[in-house]
């Protein structure tokens, strides 16, 4: 037997799924589920080695190759071992995530508490709708949707869900602002509806686009308001595109706010448009799908001033907090509105009939039937560290955004995309010597900067020393985005990262 059950008293060669439960013995059982977490355990130690490399790239198509040939499905069953060796394999192809230089994406990190909610959800195999098949995961998802939206300033009676990704909270958004101004769209579709209109930063995700083309309205409902040098968009520019809209005869009903934006780490201001949505009677959601957490920490939670008023919040834990993914609460402020919005009565599974109060049944609320248990991932890591640890967590990933700040502005071959950024977010350009001399806007350093943050990444992916994304951003030449969310970086990796970028760069 290999190396994965050296130290097992079972023959694992010779071992099936039906010699586990629910057809096997108990201790083959026991044992094989302790093989497994000691897998996972060896992956972690090795994802928080910085010594590790945090990918071993591989092009697709080879792994195609070898996987068409490897990793089918079989006509009959495949041993214990086996298994455990496939496991291995996708584990050894996977990205580290939890590696304290993985910055890839806007989540990064494992929580080992949140994993483990996540291992108790899964050995609970439940789903969420009904208080009768998830009792305790119901009463705890309401507990941290109430938390969260005590954290935005507003009283119990908000309600909200825990959805699969930000951007099924964002389509929940448009989807109940709609029902909020124009209820008879639930029956009726927008059949003989005015053409309704919709307001969103022009650097918004771009969820909030496929949320109108989902809901019927079109992409091209929504007008996007220019940014300032900031990344935020320009209040007066709303106002400004309200009225132009109502000249049209196109009725705004939606305006959206995002607090912390993908790219840039903008928060667009939200009390002047507050003031803006209830002139014009429209429904405000702020997209704190990324930086919502700075309501966690006192130095930072100014950020969103004027939440309380907003109609309705994404936030998710899986992003700056660090829960594991996916975990994504969609908060609105008005009691009811959810299930009124949604309710579909089916008789099979929302009997009115029965034996307990059936206000704790929140299937009714979603799109979804069935759905995961996600809040019990942020509820206990929550938990274990307290509003004080993970206000210590966020500090933390503001001064790591500080550091590389200050570190870009001190080493020549950094500029800027966006001075002073207000959430984790820091992007820059490297600049190699080769392209020092060249006038920054000339046709000729736009082009050739364009080719360099995609040759250090892929240089960075092939060598495995860490992860960033890069991107261009309206008339802006690739540039890399730098993100903080992992709680295991420190200084030595703002300082790595830099360094690192300067070793694979210079020569281009
Ligand atoms: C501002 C913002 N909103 C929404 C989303 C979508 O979140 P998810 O990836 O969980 O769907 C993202 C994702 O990065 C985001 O940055």
């Amino acid at each position: 037997m290999g190396d994965i059950n050296n130290n097992s008293a079972f023959d694992y060669e010779n071992l099936f799924h039906n010699n586990i439960l629910p057809h096997g013995k108990i201790g083959i059982t026991e044992d094989f589920l302790h093989r497994f977490t000691d897998l996972i355990f060896k992956h972690l130690v090795k994802a928080n080695d910085r010594k590790e490399k945090v990918i071993d790239f591989t092009h697709p198509h080879k792994l195609e190759a070898d996987f068409n040939e490897n990793f089918q499905i079989e006509k009959d069953p495949l041993s214990l071992e086996k298994l455990m060796v496939d496991c291995q394999r996708v584990m050894d192809l996977s990205v580290k995530t939890a590696h304290p230089r993985m910055f890839n994406q806007l989540f990064s990190g494992c929580d080992l508490v949140s994993m483990v909610a996540a291992w108790v959800t899964a050995g609970c195999n439940s789903s969420m709708y009904t208080h009768e098949m998830a009792p305790a995961f119901n009463l705890i998802e309401n507990l941290t949707l109430q938390k969260m939206g005590k954290m935005c300033g507003w009283d119990e009676e908000c309600d909200g869900l825990f959805n699969p990704g930000g951007s099924i909270s964002n389509l929940y958004a448009v989807q109940t602002a709609l029902h909020y101004h124009f209820p008879q769209t639930k029956d009726n579709g927008l059949f003989g509806m005015p053409r309704l209109v919709m307001f969103i930063s022009a650097h918004s995700h771009y969820s909030m686009s496929r949320a109108a083309a989902i809901l019927g309205m079109g992409t091209e409902s929504l007008k996007k308001v220019p940014v300032d040098s900031q990344g935020k968009f320009i209040p007066e520019k709303l106002e400004e595109m309200v009225l132009e809209a109502k000249q049209k005869g196109e009725v705004p009903f939606f305006v959206c706010c995002t607090a912390g934006t993908t790219v840039l780490g903008a928060y667009d201001p939200i009390e002047p448009t507050l003031e803006i949505c209830k002139k014009y009677n429209m429904w405000c959601h702020i997209d704190a799908a990324w930086g919502g957490a700075c309501l966690l920490s006192e130095k930072h939670k100014g950020l969103m001033k004027g939440v309380e008023r907003a109609d309705s919040v994404t936030w998710n834990p899986h992003k700056l907090m660090g829960a594991l993914i996916q975990c994504s609460a969609f908060l609105v402020k008005r009691k009811g509105i959810l299930a009124s919005c949604n309710k579909m009565n089916a008789s099979y599974l929302f009997q009115k009939d029965k034996m307990y109060d059936i206000k704790y049944d929140t299937g009714d609320k979603t799109i979804q039937c069935g759905r995961n248990i996600d809040a019990f991932k942020c509820w206990l890591m929550w938990r274990a560290k307290g509003d004080s640890g993970i206000e210590a967590q966020i500090d933390q990933l503001w001064h790591c955004a500080a550091l590389l700040y200050s570190e870009c502005k001190r080493r020549d071959a950094f500029e800027m995309v966006m001075e002073n950024p207000e959430c984790t977010n820091v992007c820059f350009w490297y600049v190699p010597p080769s392209l020092q001399h060249l006038d920054r806007k000339s046709p000729e350093f736009m082009e050739k900067i364009n080719a360099v943050a995609p040759k250090i990444k892929e240089r960075m992916m092939l060598k495995g020393s860490m992860m960033i994304g890069y991107q261009p951003l309206d008339d802006k030449p690739n540039f890399f985005r730098m993100v903080f969310a992992n709680q295991a970086t420190k200084d030595e990796d703002v300082y790595f990262l830099c360094d690192e970028i300067e070793r694979l760069g210079q020569d281009l």
